[in-house]
């Protein structure tokens, strides 16, 4: 782990994946134009190579090179909230590989609003390809010591730019005639979204369905079971080993020290940065079993609940 921006573009340049910290969650990223590089991702991820990756770069304009853009959708989004917490999926050029999107017409693009990847993004000749730097349905890392616990022995460089200030994955937004459809719910909220191009349509994830991204049903998950709770439902576990991941209230009903609560003040931005390092917490706990509860199904509210619901699914 270090600050070593110099290192991270020579490492690049020889094809190979480096660590990189981003606003959303940390990424493991190679040239996007390199296919044995891309290649290497998906080995270290132990990912399928029929999920896409998404594309980093520094600027609008850099977009072009990539991509067909005639939609003034995309230009009222990217300039309102580029860089952040947004990707779009826009019909690729050529020169991005097969691999890249696993042979989709559409690649995912998104400027990454961390000023350390920035800097080293201006000094590449390529854009990054960078899925989650954890292992293929495991918790994402929400800070440079979370890979390095997990992907530390099969990479050479992990770019340290603290933590993550959004905490959970950027947003997905895809275009289809005049509909504005949202692939994945993330760190940019539905509602920031309509407030520029007016309602959306939400596509639900499922398991059945490998062309819907974001996809897979069960994702984001600790290795203990996450069960989900309300808060009327007392929980009458015998075993003592239960932890609880609330929002802004402690349960009476488990011992304290095994509660966690993502904002006490019940800010969903808050709640959105402690999300994946706090299941990691409780998941290295001595717990056998992980309760949760999910928040008010509005703003970021939204995006945690998918993801809080797909760390509770088991299959
Ligand atoms: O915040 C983020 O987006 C982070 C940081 C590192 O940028 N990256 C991230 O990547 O979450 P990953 O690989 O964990 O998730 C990318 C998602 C996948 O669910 C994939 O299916 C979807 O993006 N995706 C990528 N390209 C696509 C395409 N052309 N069409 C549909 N879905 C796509
Ligand atoms: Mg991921």
């Amino acid at each position: 782990m270090s600050k070593d921006i110099e290192l991270a573009v020579k490492l690049l340049n020889a094809g190979e994946v480096v660590g990189i910290p981003t606003e959303t969650v940390y990424g493991l990223a190679g040239n996007a134009l390199n296919t044995d590089a891309v290649a290497r991702i998906f080995e270290v991820k132990n990912r399928p190579t029929f999920d896409p990756l998404i594309v980093h770069t520094h600027s609008i304009e850099q977009f072009e090179k990539y991509v067909n853009v005639t939609d003034e959708r995309v230009y009222a989004l990217a300039e309102k909230f580029m860089p952040g917490p947004l990707t779009l999926l826009l019909p690729r050029k050529e020169i991005i590989p097969d691999l890249v999107t696993s042979g989709l017409d559409t690649v995912a693009f998104r400027i990454p609003n961390h000023p350390l990847t920035l800097q080293l993004l201006r000094q590449l000749d390529f854009p990054l390809a960078a899925p989650s730097a954890n292992p293929f349905g495991y918790i994402s890392p929400t800070s440079a010591l979370h890979v390095n616990h997990q992907l530390g022995e099969q990479i050479n460089l992990i770019l340290d730019g603290g933590e993550c200030q959004v905490g959970i994955e950027s947003t997905i937004v895809g275009f289809a005639g005049n509909e504005t459809i949202v692939y994945r719910k993330g760190g940019l909220s539905i509602e920031e979204i309509e407030n520029v191009v007016g309602k959306v349509q939400i596509i639900e994830h499922s398991s059945s369905n490998p062309q819907a991204p974001g996809m897979l049903k069960s994702h984001y998950a600790p290795r203990k079971p996450l069960l989900l709770t309300s808060h009327d439902s007392e929980i009458t576990s015998s075993n003592e080993k239960v932890a609880y991941l609330g929002f802004n209230e402690l349960r009476a009903d488990i011992s304290a020290e095994n509660q966690l609560l993502l904002s006490p003040s019940g800010n969903f931005k808050e709640a959105a940065k402690n999300l994946f390092a706090y299941l990691r917490d409780l998941d290295n706990r001595n717990v056998e079993v992980i309760y949760t509860s999910l928040l008010p199904e509005k703003d970021l509210g939204r995006a945690i609940n998918d993801r809080i619901r797909r760390a509770t699914v088991k299959d």
